[in-house]
Parts: structure tokens; C-alpha cells; sequence
């Protein structure tokens, strides 16, 4: 199986046990992209991001140089937002940054908070992570003590904070505004949008929300230079990338690569293929939000471009693999208890649809089920999906539609035989887990 080898600059030596110190990074040529940021305009950063075809790495894709663009330079104060809550099941990559390589972190909120003309950045991170966060705050006291944080920064009259702020772990805080809200002390509900954050943002101000590894891509274009970073990768995907692979393989874990990687050399060759003795079924590859690919996709470019081509969504790049154990229903069950779960309650289509949705499916699942709930379940879908406020609900349908296109044969199956058919459903139930 050949696998695309690249030298690793996101998570180049995090299994080395002092990485996440100030000595190690700066040792590894750690803020040497801080100076040179600093020794440019900020529109030349901007410009710099831009050209490199930065994408966001929290699920859209979206370009980061434009976000930044975009934030109004007539109003302050203006704010970095770190997006680290990391809450999309099957997504850890975010997690290991901070743990085992926070100065990067660190580096880029400094950097972006230079390019944007802000002078504070809010790492939000998830409710859980009370010893990533541990990490973090001695890696910014560390930068602060060493001149790479607080006033006057390595002499250039840029002055920048960064605070980390632990939410209360609920997925809907993941959303942009609804971050927003639950940062400034609110329920973490969603906001309507325009305004968009870069307009008004935290505190109504003009913020940035930028993803954890989006950040951390930052001062390698810095110091890299944007020839380098869109050299590796295809067009409109370059720079590095992280990937989650879990569920039934042998190696799950994060891995570095280009997105020229394909799916196939990330599930069999990094992650060194299915468990023994048994056979794909399906590979969800951007977390639980996004439509299931088959096993003959597997040939799929993993990057945004290659997998919308494919029709499912990189999102997080969590590629959740399944082996033939796993049976369909209760994935889209499992899946909606947690989306039910989760949902803020704001919009009635999303609150009322997702209990139902979980409602229908478990009864299937438990061979209760009726040939009509099938159609049933496909209606709720229709009308949750594009009639909410956030993207919350086309992500919470997407586990029963893309089920019952592949596998509708077997709900069918549950409902004629009144009980689960596959052969050991339970092997499957630690896959996708709710929080
Ligand atoms: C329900 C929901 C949950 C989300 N959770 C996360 C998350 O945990 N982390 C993240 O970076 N983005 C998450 N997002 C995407 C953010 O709204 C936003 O697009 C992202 O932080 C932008 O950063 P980026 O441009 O660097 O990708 C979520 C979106 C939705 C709709
Ligand atoms: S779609 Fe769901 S999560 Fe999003 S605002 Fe509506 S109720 Fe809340």
C-alpha cells in the first residue's frame, strides 16, 4: 500500500515527552515566524494568508485569509476567537495540538491577532478538556515570561493577550455565534446571522473565528512561505492536514499528510486496514455530520474538494471507518440520541424533529418498527433539513438519510424479522459514542 510520506510540521514531535515546552519549540525553531510576521504590515499577513489557499480546518472549508479580510478594520476593539471546542464526534485532532504542541496554538493566535489589528485572543476550549487546558495556560505563562505574549512584543509596539476560557461541553458551542454567546457568560444558543462574527462578533465587536488547527497553519505559512505550503497538496487544498481515523481499525489515531492522500492510504495504509477477519462496510469521512462513503469510494482524494466530489463533506477529516459488524439502524439511532441530545431546543424543527427522529429509529432498532416509519423518517428529515437556524439540523439528518439510501434494505430487514439482524451490533456500540 503506498503511502504519501510528508515531513510533519503540525505534529512533528509529539510522542518526544517535553514538546509542549517553550525550550523544546523554540529549540525546533519555535516564534521564529512571530518576528517575521512582525517585521510585515498586517495586510501583508492577510495577503500572505490569502495567497497560500489557507481553508478553515473546523468543518466548512471556508478561506481563512478572506475571514480575516472581511473583519471591519474601523471598529475596536477587534478579537481572535479559537475555535477549540472540538465537540464533532469522532474528531481529536484539535486536542492533541494543544496538549503535546501548544506554542504553535500560541504562535498563531499572536499572528492573527497581528494581521487583524487585535490585541486579544480567546482560546474556547471544550468543557471537557480540563488537562489540555492545564497545557495551555502554562504554554501562554511560558510565552508571556519570555516577551512572545503581553506588551511591546520583542520590541515591535505590538501589544497581545491570550486567554483560554473552558466551556461547559455542550456540541452546539462548536457553532461560531453560538461560542460567542456562551463566551460572553450566555446559553449557547446561536445567534441569526448577518451580522456575520467578522462584522459583530464577540461582544458586537469584529472577531475572527478561526479553528484550532486552522491557527496552528498559520505561522507555517509564515515561516514556510505560501510557494512551499500551496506546493504540498492538490490545488485549492494545499498545506498540511490532520486526520482522525477511528472505529474498526487496527491503528487509529492522527496522521499528518497532504490532501493528495486518498482515503484508501489513510484507512489501510496508516491506519493499517480493518480488523482481521473482517470486511468494510462503509467509511463516514468527515465525522458523524456528513453522508457515508462505500467501500469502493475508498479511492477518494482526501481533501474538501475530493470528498465533496464524492459526495460527502471532509468536515473535521474524522473518517470513522465500519466493518461489517456494524449494524446501519443502530448507527442512525446511536447518532440521533446524541443529536437529540445536543440540540439547543431554539428552533422547533430541529427540537421536536431530532426526538423523533431518535424516537422512530430506536423503536426499529428494538424490532417495534412499521414499513411506514421508513417513509416517516425520510418526511421528519425533509422538514428539518434547510428549515433551521443553524447547521445543527442538516447535520443531525444526515445519519438517517444517508442509512436509508445505502441501507434502507436493511431497516427493512429489522422491521420484517421484529429484531436486529446484524451479526453483533454490540461490537459496533463504542464506535460513535454521544458525550
Ligand atoms: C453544530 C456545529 C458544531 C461545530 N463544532 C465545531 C467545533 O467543535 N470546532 C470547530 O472548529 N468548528 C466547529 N463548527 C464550525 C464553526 O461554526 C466555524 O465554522 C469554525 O469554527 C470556523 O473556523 P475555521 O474557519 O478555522 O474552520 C461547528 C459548526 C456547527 C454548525
Ligand atoms: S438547528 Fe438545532 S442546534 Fe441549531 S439553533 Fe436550531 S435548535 Fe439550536
Amino acid at each position: 500500500m503506498p503511502v504519501i510520506e510528508m515531513e510533519q510540521v503540525l505534529i512533528p514531535h509529539v510522542r518526544e515527552p517535553n514538546s509542549f515546552t517553550l525550550d523544546f519549540y523554540l529549540a525546533h525553531g519555535g516564534y521564529a515566524a512571530l518576528k517575521t510576521a512582525l517585521g510585515r504590515t498586517p495586510d501583508e499577513i492577510i495577503e500572505m494568508v490569502k495567497a497560500s489557499g489557507l481553508r478553515g480546518r473546523g468543518g466548512a472549508g471556508f478561506p481563512t485569509g478572506m475571514k480575516w479580510q472581511f473583519v471591519d478594520k474601523k471598529i475596536e476593539p477587534r478579537y481572535i476567537v479559537c475555535n477549540a471546542d472540538e465537540s464533532e464526534p469522532g474528531t481529536f485532532k484539535d486536542h492533541l495540538l494543544m496538549e503535546r504542541n501548544p506554542h504553535l496554538l500560541v504562535e498563531g493566535c499572536a499572528i492573527g491577532c497581528y494581521a487583524i489589528g487585535a490585541r486579544t485572543a480567546y482560546i474556547y476550549i471544550r468543557g471537557e478538556f480540563h488537562h489540555v487546558q492545564r497545557h495551555l495556560e502554562r504554554a501562554i505563562e511560558e510565552a508571556y515570561a519570555a516577551g512572545y505574549l503581553g506588551r511591546d512584543i520583542l520590541g515591535s509596539g505590538f501589544d497581545c493577550d491570550v486567554f483560554v476560557h473552558r466551556g461547559a461541553g455542550a456540541y452546539e458551542a462548536g457553532e461560531e455565534t453560538a461560542l460567542l454567546e456562551s463566551l460572553e457568560g450566555k446559553r449557547a444558543q446561536p445567534r441569526n446571522k448577518p451580522p456575520v462574527p467578522a462584522v459583530a462578533g464577540l461582544y458586537g465587536k469584529p472577531s475572527a473565528v478561526n479553528n484550532v488547527e486552522t491557527l496552528c497553519n498559520v505561522p507555517i505559512v509564515v515561516s514556510r512561505g505560501v510557494e512551499w505550503y500551496t506546493s504540498i497538496g492538490p490545488e485549492k487544498n494545499g498545506g498540511p492536514k490532520l486526520y482522525c481515523v477511528s472505529g474498526h481499525v487496527k491503528r487509529p489515531g492522527v496522521y499528518e499528510a497532504t490532501m493528495n492522500i486518498t482515503l484508501r492510504e489513510l484507512v489501510e495504509g496508516r491506519a493499517g486496514g480493518v480488523r482481521d477477519g473482517r470486511t468494510l462496510k462503509a467509511v463516514i469521512p468527515g465525522g458523524s455530520s456528513v453522508p457515508i462513503l462505500l467501500p469502493d469510494q475508498l479511492d477518494t482524494q482526501a481533501s474538501f474538494d475530493g470528498v465533496q466530489r464524492a459526495g460527502s463533506l471532509l468536515g473535521s477529516a474524522a473518517i470513522v471507518v465500519l466493518d461489517d459488524t456494524t449494524c446501519m439502524v443502530w448507527l442512525a439511532e446511536n447518532l440521533l440520541h446524541f443529536y437529540r441530545h445536543e440540540s439547543c431546543g431554539k428552533c422547533t424543527p430541529c427540537r421536536e424533529g431530532t426526538d423523533w427522529l431518535h424516537k422512530i429509529l430506536a423503536r426499529i432498532e428494538r424490532g417495534e418498527g412499521q414499513m411506514s416509519d421508513l417513509d416517516l423518517l425520510a418526511s421528519i428529515s425533509r422538514n428539518v433539513g434547510g428549515k433551521t437556524l443553524c447547521a445543527f439540523g442538516d447535520a443531525a439528518i444526515t445519519p438517517v438519510v444517508t442509512t436509508l439510501k445505502h441501507f434502507r434494505d436493511e431497516y427493512e430487514a429489522h422491521v420484517r424479522e421484529g429484531r436486529c439482524t446484524r451479526p453483533a451490533p454490540w461490537r459496533a456500540r463504542h464506535l460513535v459514542g454521544a458525550h
